[in-house]
């Protein structure tokens, strides 16, 4: 699958690493920042390898510690994977001026297929307010057509004060 086009859009924010890409899956995006020549670190349960990225195998679901206990990135990515009772700790793995992007499916996807369980499914506004103490740049929900019909809610944001940043076209 290509790469996300909200997570494109907002890739030239992230002008520094590291960039920690959470649930990596095939790390399409991943490997987006390392072709930028970007420290990137990717985890997942499962994860694939991508050239000049570290790869973390770690499941993030199962009580054991976040992996990347007192480490701050300057960007962390999310597609297509929520786990509710890690997003503080998201919002924490983020330094002083990072990037947040993260896009996922939500409430009303199970119109369109999976995920249809709920807690797969942020809910309305739900992005904005787990990320309340982050900046936020911009954020959208509702259905889109690319790459298939889906309901999804998707936020940019940055930890510290607005700094005027120039929005993507
Ligand atoms: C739908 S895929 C999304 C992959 C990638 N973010 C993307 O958008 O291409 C969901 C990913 O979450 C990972 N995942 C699911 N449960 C997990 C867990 N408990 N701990 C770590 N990763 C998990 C899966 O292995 C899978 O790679």
């Amino acid at each position: 699958m290509p790469p996300s086009d909200w997570v494109l859009r907002w890739a030239p924010l992230v002008q520094r690493g590291p960039v920690l890409d959470v649930a990596s899956g095939s790390g399409r995006h991943a490997r987006v920042f390392a072709g930028r020549g970007l420290e990137v670190v990717a985890v997942d349960r499962d994860p694939q390898p991508v050239e000049g990225v570290r790869v973390v195998k770690a499941d993030l679901e199962d009580g054991s510690p976040w992996p990347f206990a007192g480490q701050r990135f300057a960007a962390v990515v999310v597609t297509n994977y929520l786990f509710r009772e890690r997003l503080p700790v998201i919002a924490d793995a983020l330094e002083e001026g990072g990037i947040l992007i993260y896009e996922t499916f939500m409430a009303g996807n199970e119109k369109f297929g999976k995920p249809s369980n709920p807690a797969f499914l942020l809910r309305p506004g739900e992005l904005l307010q787990a990320f309340s103490g982050l900046t936020v740049l911009g954020f959208e929900q509702g259905i889109v057509e690319r790459p298939k019909p889906a309901m999804i809610q998707r936020l940019c944001a940055r930890r510290g004060e607005f700094d005027g940043v120039r929005i993507p076209p």
